[in-house]
Formats: C-alpha cells, structure tokens, sequence
C-alpha cells in the first residue's frame, strides 16, 4: 500500500482527497452512505455571516459532461455551523471552512469568527463585490490581493486558502496575488460563467439566467490552470474542476497539485470520493509509487 498522506500548510491530510464546496454540505448525508472519515478533508458548503435562501428555482441545468448552478450560496450561517456541525465534522477528519462575503469586512468577520476552530479557511472570492459594483472580488489580481489581505490580517491560527475563480485574464497573476497577499495555500478553479437556453421557451433554463459550469467537461481547462497558478507561486496548490476518478485526480498532482477535489462527480455517484481513493492507492502500487506526494508537480512539457 503506498502512503497517500499528503501535507498542506503543516497540516498532514491521511490522503489528497476532499469533497468540495457546495457539493457535500457539511458531510452528514454522504455519512449515512460511507464512513467520511476515510476523506483527506472536507470543504463546507460555503459559509457567509448571515443564512441565506439561496437564489430562486431552477438552480441546476445538466449539460452534456457539466453542469450549470445558481445555487446562490444558500448556507445557514457560520453561526449556526459552528454550533451544529464543525465539532462533528472534525470529530471525523479535517475540515476546510469555505467562506464568502460580498464586502470586505465580511471577509475579514468571518475569517475572525472561524480562526482556530476549522484545519483551513478557503476564502472564495467568486462573489459579486456590492463596492466594484457586482464584479467578483477573483477577477481582478488588485482585488484578489486586497481580499485576501484582510483575510490574513483577521486570522491569527489557520492557514489561509484562497480559492481562484477562471474567469480572468490571467490565472497566474491572480495566482500571484493571492501568495503576495498572505494565502499559505491557493486552491482552483471555481466554476466559469455559463448560460443554457431553454430553446422552447427562448428563455434561459436557471431563474438565475446565469450559472457556474462544472463537470467532467471543464478538466482540460482546470488541469491548465493548476499547470499555470503552480509555476506562479510556492505555497502548495489545491487542484480541481471535474475529476471523476483516479486518474483524473493524479492529472491535477502531476500538473501542480499538492491534493484534489471533487466537485460535481460527487452528484453523479455518491461514492466517488472513497472509489477514487482507492483507486489512488491502486495506481500508486500498479506503478511502483511508494508516497503520491512524489507526483506533485512532476508533469513535463513537450520540447
Ligand atoms: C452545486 C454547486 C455548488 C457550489 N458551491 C460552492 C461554494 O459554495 N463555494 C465555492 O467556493 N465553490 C462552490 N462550488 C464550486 C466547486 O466547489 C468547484 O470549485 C467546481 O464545481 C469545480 O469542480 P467540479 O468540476 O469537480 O465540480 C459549487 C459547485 C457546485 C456544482
């Protein structure tokens, strides 16, 4: 059996692999299929100050190999987290909080609120920004570092995700930004912007109009992008965008990644995490690999 641990920031995950955010809740209901113990971590759904309801139905539109979500942060409060689930959680494994805001004092509160109770806060800074008039807080590599930087400067005892969004100019400057802005770690990518038309209707499927495309269909794009975001900086990569098995997800550690998650797949199967592990473990043996963590970054280029 090869040694799947990985390290992360000086925190030691027992294997790469983490459900992510928005995909597995909090963990309870994948509990009731498997033991989620066997994960490397979990993401959080993502977590905002106040609850929110989350946008109108529909929410999700299938595509062919993706999906399209305007899900709309719908989260109980980090409160209500807090006290109801996160000693559970991490009575199981690590937990990253996923956290969002869409100002930059609510980055800066919930970073605060969380600091020393979860493994890692993972900020996503996809959200519309109320200040540069509904442009995300991601797009720009100014923003990115203004963010992220107030997230630092409230957190005194976990380390510091800052999940990129794709759709920007230039991954590797907004990769860039957030290491100069105090991220210990960066993880990518989001979902990219999408629209599915209702063709009978001549209307757009999501209530939302717009939605986040993820899925098996973007990988080519996000295994790139880990490729680029890593070359830009030197704290450890988090890679993802539709890994569906094992081979998907070594893809991203060869590309960059230092660990992995699984998004959209955990839809389609609800067993995808602990099959990928496994599968993991299989390669690992089949090709003589004694630690994953040799793979990290070993991709080379043509010519
Ligand atoms: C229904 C749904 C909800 C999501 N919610 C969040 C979220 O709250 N915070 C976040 O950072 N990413 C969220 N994401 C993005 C995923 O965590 C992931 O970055 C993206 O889906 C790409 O991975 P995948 O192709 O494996 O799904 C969500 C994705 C989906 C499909």
């Amino acid at each position: 059996m090869a040694d799947l641990s990985v390290a992360l920031c000086g925190v030691t995950l027992k294997n790469p692999v983490i459900p992510a955010s928005g995909t597995f809740g909090f963990g309870r209901e994948f509990n009731e299929l498997y033991d989620i113990s066997c994960l490397g971590a979990v993401a959080t759904k993502g977590l905002t100050l106040a609850p929110r309801a989350g946008n109108p139905v529909p929410r999700i539109a299938e595509g062919r190999g993706v999906i399209l979500n305007a899900v709309g942060l719908q989260n109980p409060g980090a409160e209500y987290f807090i006290e109801h689930d996160l000693a559970w959680l991490r009575s199981k494994t690590r937990v990253i909080a996923n956290v969002a805001g869409s100002t930059l004092r609510d980055y800066g509160e919930i970073c605060a609120l969380l600091d020393g109770k979860t493994d890692f806060i993972e900020l996503n800074i996809s959200c519309p920004n109320v200040r540069c008039g509904g442009m995300a807080f991601g797009i720009r590599p100014e923003s990115v570092k203004e963010v992220t930087k107030i997230a630092r400067e409230n957190l005194q005892k976990t380390p510091l995700i800052v999940k990129l969004s794709p759709n920007v100019e230039n991954i590797a400057k907004n990769a860039a930004a957030a290491e100069e802005g105090g991220a210990d770690c960066i993880s990518l990518i989001n979902t990219f912007t999408g629209l599915a038309v209702d063709i009978r209707r001549r209307r757009p499927i999501l209530a939302n109009n717009t939605g986040g495309v993820s899925g098996a269909g973007i990988r080519p794009i996000a295994v790139r992008m880990v490729y680029e975001a890593s070359r830009a900086v030197s704290v450890p990569v988090i890679g993802m965008g539709g890994i569906t098995c094992a081979e998907d997800a070594i893809e991203f550690l060869m590309a960059g990644a230092t660990a992995v998650q699984v998004g959209t797949q955990n839809f389609t199967d609800a067993l995808a995490c602990p099959k990928i592990i496994e599968g993991l473990n299989e390669w690992c043996d089949f090709y003589g690999i004694g630690r994953i963590a040799s793979l990290t970054g070993t991709l080379q280029l043509n010519g």
